[in-house]
């Protein structure tokens, strides 16, 4: 008995030395010490022995018990102190790191090519004018001279809503009836930029959402000359001088004559490709004089008065400069993309 004593405590004790971490000791402890441990069995079966060696084995017993708890306490307390040092070091802060940079945001290129379309046109004497997204059928149709099921509707598939009658503006079209009632009998010269929605089939060139940037003139004498001359000089200061526009009979309508505006496919340069559909010329904008009825509509006497509107597609616009291949990506919140400008 006295034997095992020795070996077990020379073996708790070496066990004791070799351990680097607290749960480890604690299982040392509970196998010699603890409750259950060799030492607390020993101690309690005492009874069984010979009557002489019991005091013997007792005192040892005993004295291994002590020695062992002691061994264990100060182990612990180094190991704990270690194990403190390590987490502090760990939790260093080096407060005299530079500092991570903060991610600052940009503007959407669609925001910045309409930013640089308000200078564009300020110099020309327009003036931003804000109208609704959710449009009455009436203004967005019916006042422009699209009476209900009339087959020109088919140029705008719509967003309806739950509500009878009330629309996603198709274009920014309305905006011009809701500028000219507040503004009749004065002239007008203003623009009408925002976002337009067709229920249509998503492309690479067509998006069920895009800005349109409206024109609208309305005065004595303004006539198609000086649409076109108008039109011209947005295209120069947005394209250079060097690239070809043309003017091309269309119709709208609530313009009459109506006209669409081409500037020439920066992507291929004319030659043809997907995004021209291999025409050569990419369509900026629908254009013409103000339709007689609409200018009733509108509260202006067509006798009187005259006017020219026209409507541009900013994405097209941005496409056609930097040769983007795909009308998709304006919404598609990819960062590689939007990061770009
Ligand atoms: N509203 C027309 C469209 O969305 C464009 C346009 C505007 C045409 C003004 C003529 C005059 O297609």
């Amino acid at each position: 008995m006295l034997e095992r004593l020795e070996t077990l405590r020379s073996d708790a004790l070496k066990q004791i030395e070799g351990t680097t971490a607290s749960e480890a000791l604690k299982q040392i402890e509970n196998q010699t010490v603890g409750k259950k441990g060799e030492i607390t069995q020993i101690l309690r079966s005492i009874g069984s022995l010979d009557p002489e060696m019991r005091p013997q084995v007792g005192q040892r017993a005993n004295e291994v018990r002590q020695e062992l708890e002691t061994a264990l306490e100060a182990r612990l307390s180094l190991i704990e102190a270690q194990e403190l040092a390590k987490s502090l070091e760990e939790g260093q802060i080096d407060v005299t790191l530079p500092g991570r940079a903060a991610p600052t945001g940009r503007l959407h290129p669609s925001t910045q090519f309409l930013r640089e379309m308000y200078d564009i046109w300020a110099d020309m004497g327009f003036q931003v004018y804000r109208s609704r997204e959710v449009e009455d059928d009436d203004t967005n149709f019916t006042l422009l001279n699209i009476p209900p099921h009339h087959p020109a509707r088919d140029m705008w598939d719509t967003f309806h809503t739950t509500e009878e009658g009330v629309i996603l503006r198709t274009h920014t079209s309305p905006g011009q009836i809701r500028a000219m009632r507040e503004y009749a009998p004065d002239p007008i010269r203003v623009i009408l930029p925002g976002m337009c929605y067709r229920y249509e089939q998503i492309t690479a060139r067509s998006e069920i959402q895009f800005h349109q940037v409206e024109g609208l003139a309305v005065g004595h004498n303004i006539r198609m000359t000086d649409l076109i001359g108008t039109m011209t000089e947005c295209a120069r200061r947005l394209y250079g001088a060097q690239r070809k526009v043309r003017f091309r009979a269309s119709h709208f309508p609530f313009t009459e004559p109506s006209m669409e505006v081409d500037v020439e496919c920066s992507i291929c340069d004319g030659e043809g490709c997907n995004v021209c559909k291999y025409t050569g010329w990419l369509e900026i904008a629908g254009a013409g004089m103000v339709h007689p009825v609409v200018l009733k509509n509108g509260g202006y006497d067509p006798r009187e008065f005259s006017g020219f509107a026209f409507g541009m597609g900013p994405e097209r616009m941005i496409m056609l400069r930097h040769s983007i291949e795909d009308i998709r990506y304006f919404w598609g919140n990819d960062l590689r993309f939007l990061e770009q400008f």
